[in-house]
């Protein structure tokens, strides 16, 4: 199956198999792909949590509007933003950058100018914006890689953000819950997956210049 058919296969699952569970080594793969998404300037202002304990996913229900993707899911990610660009967080990133290509930290002044010059030129909504953003490249490369290793997803930000971030403990002043992943396999009797894909017709989609 080529990348185009597994997409064409895909599509955002609302109730998934309850007995099938996806295995490690597929979700490694997974995670891996969400592991080396892009991110600009390359700070990954997120976090990956994947919640595969029944226990878990029975205290986030409640932050979901319709929850049968999360009662049936085998695994439910949820990606965390940073709200926030601490200093020290940007240092960690540089010190970093120096070990694992085994350069001198001095050598990347010019790249950490940039970074401050930018950090130091965006409100703070813009921050929490653009590390948003981040977090939905993220999303976006999960869903594909899921589709290629045969698993079904269904991608939500549909829900309570206060009690995904009561449950996963996070700190409010500096991260959020960005947009969650439920992966599994599709139930047979979910009939979402027999109805045709809509996306727009290419000459309201695409312009060529
Ligand atoms: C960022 C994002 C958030 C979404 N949130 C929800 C959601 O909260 N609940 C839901 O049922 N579907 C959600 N969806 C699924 C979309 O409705 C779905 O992708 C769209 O209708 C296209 O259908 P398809 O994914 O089945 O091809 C979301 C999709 C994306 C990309």
């Amino acid at each position: 199956m080529n990348y185009i058919e597994s997409l064409q296969k895909r599509y955002s699952v609302k109730k998934f198999n309850k007995e099938k569970k996806v295995s490690p080594e597929i979700l490694k793969n997974i995670l891996e792909a969400g592991k080396l998404s892009a991110s600009s300037l390359g700070l990954q202002p997120y976090k990956i949590y994947v919640v595969e304990s029944e226990e878990m996913k029975e205290k986030l229900i409640p932050a979901f509007r319709n929850p049968s993707q999360i009662t049936t899911c085998s695994h439910l990610i949820v990606i965390v933003s940073k709200k926030t660009m601490e200093e020290k967080y940007v240092d960690g990133y540089f010190k970093h950058i120096a070990e694992v290509r085994e350069i001198p930290l001095e050598s990347l002044d010019l790249f950490r100018k940039n970074i401050d010059q930018f950090l130091n030129s965006v409100s703070e909504d813009e921050l929490l914006h653009w590390n948003q953003k981040q977090a939905y490249i993220v999303l976006g490369q999960l869903i594909f890689a899921a589709a290629l290793e045969k698993v079904d997803a269904s991608p939500m930000e549909g829900f309570d953000h206060k009690i995904i971030e009561d449950v996963l403990g996070l700190d409010k002043d500096t991260e959020t819950a960005a947009v969650t992943l439920a992966l599994g396999y599709r139930a047979e009797d979910d009939h979402f997956q027999h109805l045709k894909k809509v996306r727009k017709p290419d000459d309201k989609l695409f312009k060529f210049l």
